[in-house]
């Protein structure tokens, strides 16, 4: 039975399909069969990175390893039992799907509330949250005193984490193993940097999660997307020597790979 990643933060632009393909190409390059679901239906964000990939790799007549994009089955509705939601069912059925042929499904979900992602949420083994370094997104985790340092109480997003976790009691699965990354890191120190961390770390312990090293704001995490690629592939596509902030970007992939824990996986690159 695959292992189930879920990139969820509704908060938008914090990085979640940035590091979903990440994460996912980094697995299939690895060797582990790897399944991707967007839940973003409208934006399609990894769906399209995804597709930016075959077709590039296409006209270069490469077959890089890489992850296998799905799109959430159509139902009929007639299918549906009574008060049965159609999202949630279009979800199960691609996840029952895919479940037995992968190692991993990674599921990208979109940058706001929606029933999907909260049901996602619930099937969850490893939740990733990236998160960027600014307290506005700290809010939707947790509210914060004005000074930045004492945490008054969780927010919206982990309280719909906490619900997830108790479904998955509820239901006798494992606890979901949280992990939260920040994302977009600036390279110099500053103190909003040095709050940022404390927070965060402070929270953990209060909300249950684990923290992971994150990635620095660059460039090469944002400019491969048209050709579908991510910095591990940059030497097969014939890029002979990185840069020492591509050097650096590897580095930080792999602590984070490093850190998810994920079975069966030892980082290999
Ligand atoms: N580490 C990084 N360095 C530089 N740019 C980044 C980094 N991570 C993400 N970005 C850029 O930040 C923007 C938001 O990233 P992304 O689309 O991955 O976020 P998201 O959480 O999936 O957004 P949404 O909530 O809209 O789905 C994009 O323009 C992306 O290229
Ligand atoms: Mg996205």
């Amino acid at each position: 039975m695959a292992h189930i990643i879920v990139v969820g933060n509704e908060k938008g632009g914090a990085g979640k399909s940035t590091v979903s393909m990440h994460i996912a190409t980094a697995l299939a390059r690895m060797g582990h069969q790897t399944a991707v679901l967007d839940l973003d239906l409208r934006q399609k964000t990894i769906g399209r990175y995804l597709e930016n990939r075959e077709a590039y790799l296409a006209t270069l007549g490469f077959d890089l390893p890489s992850p296998e994009y799905h799109e959430l089955p159509e139902i009929d509705k007639s299918s549906l039992k009574p008060g049965e939601n159609i999202y949630d069912h279009r979800l199960s059925a691609a996840v029952a799907t895919l479940e037995p042929d992968n190692d991993f499904i990674l599921i990208d979900c979109p940058g706001s509330h929606t029933r999907l992602s909260q049901v996602a949420h619930s099937l969850a083994d490893t939740l990733v949250t990236p998160l960027n370094d600014s307290f506005i997104d700290f809010d939707l985790l947790a509210h914060i005193d004005a000074e930045g340092e004492k945490i008054s109480g969780p927010s919206v997003y982990s309280e719909m984490v906490w619900a997830a976790r108790q479904l998955r009691a509820q239901a006798g699965l494992k606890p979901i193993d949280w992990i939260v990354m920040r994302n977009r890191l600036g390279a110099q120190r500053m103190v909003n940097k040095d709050k940022m961390e404390r927070a965060v770390s402070r929270l953990a312990k209060r909300i249950g999660f684990r923290v992971a090293p994150g990635f620095n704001e660059r460039v090469i995490f944002r400019e491969l997307f048209p050709r579908g690629l991510t910095l591990l592939d940059l030497k097969d596509v014939g890029v002979q020597k990185l840069n020492i902030s591509n050097v650096a970007a590897r580095q930080e992939l792999r602590d984070m790979m490093k850190s998810l824990n994920l079975p069966g996986v030892s980082i290999n690159f």
